[in-house]
C-alpha cells in the first residue's frame, strides 16, 4: 500500500498540477477504489466533482459544539452551572493569584483586576474614577460593562498558562469571587446561570459603554463598527481615530507581547502605524510581523535574540531586568558553573517550569525547534558575560 501510494504521488507530481488538485485526485482515487470495493458505486452520475470533492468531512455536532463557546451579552451561549464565592476563592488562590495577586491587585507586571470602584458606582452604573485624569489605574472592574464578557474571557483564555482548563462551575465560582472582591456580590453568594442577569445589574460600569464616539477623539467616529466580514475582508485592522503618540507604545511593543497564535499579530508599536506594504502584509500573517519581514527580505538563519523574541520569551523575560520571569542575566549567573545547565534548561523551557524562582509558572513552549531552543538557551546562559 505505501509503495503504490508513493508511486501515485510521484506520477501526479510529474503531471505538474497544483497541490490541491493532486491531493484531491489522490484522495478521490482512493475513495473511488473504496466505494468500488464495498459495492456502493453508482454508475451514471456524470456531473464533474468540485475540486475539493472527497477532501475532509462535515464537522460533527459535537465538534461544532466544542468550538461554539462564546457567551453573548444577552447570555445566549452561557452554559448552566453555578459556583460560590468560597469555592471561587480556592480557584483564585490556586490558579489566578500568582499572576493577578491575592486580592486582584496584580503584581508589578499584570494590570489590576479589582479596585477603583465605589458603592455609589454600583448605584449609577458609571464608574466616577474613569473621568478623573489624576486617577492612577484603570482596573478591569472599573471598565467592564458586560458580565458576559468576563465569563466568556475567563472561560476561554484563563488561566493564561492553561486556557480552557476550568470547569464550567469553577468559571462561575472564580467570577463570583472576583465580583465579591469588588463588593459587587456578598460573601455567601452563589453565582449561576439563573441569577447572573441580576449580577449584571450591579456591575459598576454597566452603563459606561458608549458606541457613538471615537476612543481617542470624543467627536470622532467609533473605532469598532462590529460588521461581520465574510469575504474580501481587510487584512489589517485599522482604528478609525489615530492613536495619540503617548498611547501608542505606553505598554511596550505589543508585537512582542501577543501570543504567537491567531490571525492578527500585535502591531509593532515602537513606530507609527505601518504604511510599508511589506509590513502591512506581515502584520496580517501568521508569524510576528518582524519575523515575516525578515523572511520576506530574505534574511539568513535567525540570531538567538530574534528567536527569543519570536517565541515570545521576551514577553516575560528581559536580559537585565526581572519581568514575569527572572532576567536572563540572573539565570546565567545562577547556572554559570553548572556544565549540565544547557540541556536541563532547554527541557525546562520546552515543558514549562515553576518553583525555581518563585510561584509564577513558566508555560511550556512548543514554538522553537530543538536546535533553535538550544541556541536560545546557550545565548541566555551567555548573558552573564
Ligand atoms: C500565568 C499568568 C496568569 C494566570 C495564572 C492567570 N492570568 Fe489572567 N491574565 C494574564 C495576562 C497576561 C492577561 C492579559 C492577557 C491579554 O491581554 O492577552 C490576563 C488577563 C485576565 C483578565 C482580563 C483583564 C482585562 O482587564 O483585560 C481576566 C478577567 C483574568 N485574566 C482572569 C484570570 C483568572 C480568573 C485566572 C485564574 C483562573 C487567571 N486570570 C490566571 C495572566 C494570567
Ligand atoms: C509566560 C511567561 C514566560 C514566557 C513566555 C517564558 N518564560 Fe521563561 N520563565 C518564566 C518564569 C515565571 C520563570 C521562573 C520559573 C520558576 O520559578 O521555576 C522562567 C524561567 C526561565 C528559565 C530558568 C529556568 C530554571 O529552572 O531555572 C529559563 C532558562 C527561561 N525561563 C527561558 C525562557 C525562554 C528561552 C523562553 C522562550 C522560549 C521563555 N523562558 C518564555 C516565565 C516565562
Amino acid at each position: 500500500m505505501s509503495r503504490s501510494s508513493e508511486a501515485g504521488v510521484v506520477g501526479l507530481r510529474a503531471g505538474g498540477r497544483g497541490l490541491r488538485a493532486r491531493v484531491a485526485a489522490r484522495v478521490g482515487a482512493v475513495l473511488a477504489t473504496l466505494l468500488l470495493l464495498s459495492g456502493w458505486f453508482l454508475p451514471g452520475a456524470q456531473a464533474a466533482p468540485p475540486p475539493w470533492a472527497g477532501i475532509g468531512r462535515a464537522a460533527t455536532p459535537a465538534e461544532i459544539q466544542a468550538w461554539d463557546i462564546d457567551v453573548r451579552a444577552d447570555f445566549k451561549g452561557l452554559p448552566a452551572g453555578s459556583g460560590s464565592v468560597a469555592r471561587g476563592q480556592e480557584v483564585w488562590e490556586d490558579k489566578c493569584a500568582s499572576c493577578h495577586g491575592i486580592f486582584g491587585e496584580s503584581n508589578e507586571v499584570f494590570s489590576p483586576i479589582v479596585g477603583g470602584t465605589t458603592a455609589q458606582d454600583l448605584l449609577t452604573g458609571r464608574v466616577a474614577n474613569l473621568k478623573r485624569t489624576d486617577y492612577p489605574q484603570r482596573t478591569t472592574l472599573m471598565k467592564v460593562s458586560q458580565i458576559s464578557t468576563l465569563w466568556d474571557y475567563i472561560s476561554r483564555a484563563m488561566p493564561w498558562n492553561a486556557p480552557k482548563s476550568l470547569s464550567t462551575d469553577d468559571v462561575y465560582a472564580v467570577l463570583a469571587y472576583m465580583l465579591h472582591l469588588g463588593d459587587v456580590l456578598p460573601a455567601d453568594h452563589v453565582l449561576s446561570d439563573r441569577n447572573i442577569a441580576q449580577a449584571q445589574q450591579r456591575l459598576p460600569n454597566r452603563n459606561g459603554k458608549v458606541t457613538y464616539r471615537g476612543l481617542w477623539e470624543p467627536t470622532g467616529k467609533p473605532d469598532v463598527q462590529g460588521d461581520a466580514c465574510m469575504r474580501q475582508c481587510a487584512t489589517v485592522v485599522e482604528v478609525a481615530t489615530p492613536l495619540p503618540e503617548f498611547a501608542r507604545n505606553a505598554h511596550g511593543n505589543l508585537a512582542e507581547q501577543n501570543r504567537v497564535v491567531g490571525p492578527f499579530r500585535g502591531a509593532d508599536t515602537t513606530r507609527p502605524p505601518a504604511r510599508d506594504p511589506l509590513r502591512l502584509a506581515a502584520a496580517a500573517g501568521t508569524q510576528s510581523a518582524t519575523a515575516q519581514v525578515q523572511v520576506a527580505r530574505g534574511a539568513a538563519a535567525k540570531a538567538p535574540a530574534d528567536l527569543a523574541r519570536d517565541a515570545a520569551c521576551l514577553a516575560c523575560h528581559s536580559v537585565a531586568r526581572k519581568l514575569v520571569g527572572p532576567s536572563f542575566r540572573e539565570i546565567a549567573q545562577r547556572y554559570q558553573n553548572d556544565p549540565k545547565a544547557e540541556q536541563r534548561l532547554a527541557a525546562t523551557v520546552r515543558n514549562g517550569g515553576q518553583g525555581n524562582w518563585g510561584s509564577v509558572p513558566m508555560p511550556a513552549s512548543a514554538l522553537l525547534k530543538d536546535d533553535e531552543l538550544l541556541s536560545v538557551v546557550r545565548w541566555v546562559l551567555g548573558a552573564a558575560r
